[in-house]
């Protein structure tokens, strides 16, 4: 397939991880591909394999909690290639969501919370911004935004991480009703447990601990990047012109189960009201 020949796209965080897997995929069914990152060594090294594969990308150093990188980076895009089509806003370091941003309303720092929300929703905002006139140049596009499952699932002293995420599923809404008269799609994927190089590292040596995660997924695995490309590229393409302001759940069906226990309790409850049956 060549769904993207002769479209241009941009991939925040488009070095490693999801986005790593997201720029090579695009740019494998004929996209060219902008890789903006923090990280220019493996932004140059996914690059240079995406160019050996006979695609065509290029890197730009863009920390998306700045407002400058951001605007720099749409341009890079339009001046190397003139048109643009694609914005897939995915850079984050999962490992923050466990790190300093951990914590509740009451123990997050003041200082956490504005970092976090800089690159989780600021720099969605920003991206937007500057890619939507390009693409309406263009004759429209598609705008992808990384939300996760836990934008609708919360767990404890995660305020930073799951606010962000859930903000980004409602962002996504709003900007698909400001941009669909344009021509540009807006959605977002929520993705499950993903095995990028960095989670992959995070269970070695605990591959029990990485059974018991994987049994918690119907589908008894957790996903890989690719699962997400995929899904990417298909809200990109032509086979989903009707789909826009939705979250697409990539998430092997962890999100559509109730709790382990919840039958049980359910039939246990039923018996003790016996005018219930849960036949
Ligand atoms: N991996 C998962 O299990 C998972 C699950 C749900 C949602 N997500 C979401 O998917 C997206 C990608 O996650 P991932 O696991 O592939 O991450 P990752 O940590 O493997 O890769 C993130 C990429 O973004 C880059 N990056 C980090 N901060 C940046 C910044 N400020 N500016 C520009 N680039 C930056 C990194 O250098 C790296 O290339 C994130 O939005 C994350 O919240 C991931």
């Amino acid at each position: 397939m060549n769904r993207f020949e002769g479209q241009v796209a941009i991939v925040t965080g488009g070095a490693l991880g999801i986005g790593g897997a997201t720029s090579r995929k695009l740019a494998s069914e004929g996209a060219r591909v902008l890789i903006a990152d923090i990280d220019m060594d493996a932004a140059i090294a996914n690059a240079d394999g995406i160019t050996t594969a006979g695609g065509v990308a290029q890197v730009v150093r863009c920390d998306v909690s700045s407002h400058d990188d951001i605007r720099a980076m749409v341009s890079a895009a339009v001046e190397e290639w003139g048109r643009l089509d694609i914005l897939v806003q995915n850079a984050y370091g999962v490992a923050s969501a466990h790190g300093d941003s951990l914590g509740s309303a009451v123990t997050v720092s003041e200082e956490a919370w504005d970092n976090g929300m800089a690159v989780l929703t600021k720099a969605l905002y920003l991206g937007t911004k500057y890619a939507v006139p390009e693409m309406t140049k263009s004759g429209g596009g598609n705008i992808v935004n990384l939300a996760s499952v836990h934008g609708i699932l919360m767990a404890p002293k995660m305020l930073i991480y799951e606010a962000g995420k859930a903000a980004v599923i409602g962002m996504t809404r709003q900007m698909a009703i400001d941009f669909g008269p344009e021509g540009i799609r807006v959605n977002a994927i929520c993705p499950g447990h993903i095995l990028t190089e960095g989670l992959a590292k995070m269970w070695e040596g605990n591959e029990a601990g990485l059974k018991f995660f994987e049994d918690q997924y119907p589908v008894k695995r957790v996903g890989q990047p690719e699962d997400i490309a995929n899904a990417i590229a298909f809200l990109c393409s032509e086979d989903a012109t009707f789909i826009t302001g939705h979250s697409l759940f990539v998430d092997g069906g962890l999100t559509i189960q109730l709790q382990e226990d919840f039958g049980v309790q359910q039939a246990k409850y039923a018996r003790e009201h016996s005018e219930l049956t849960l036949d």
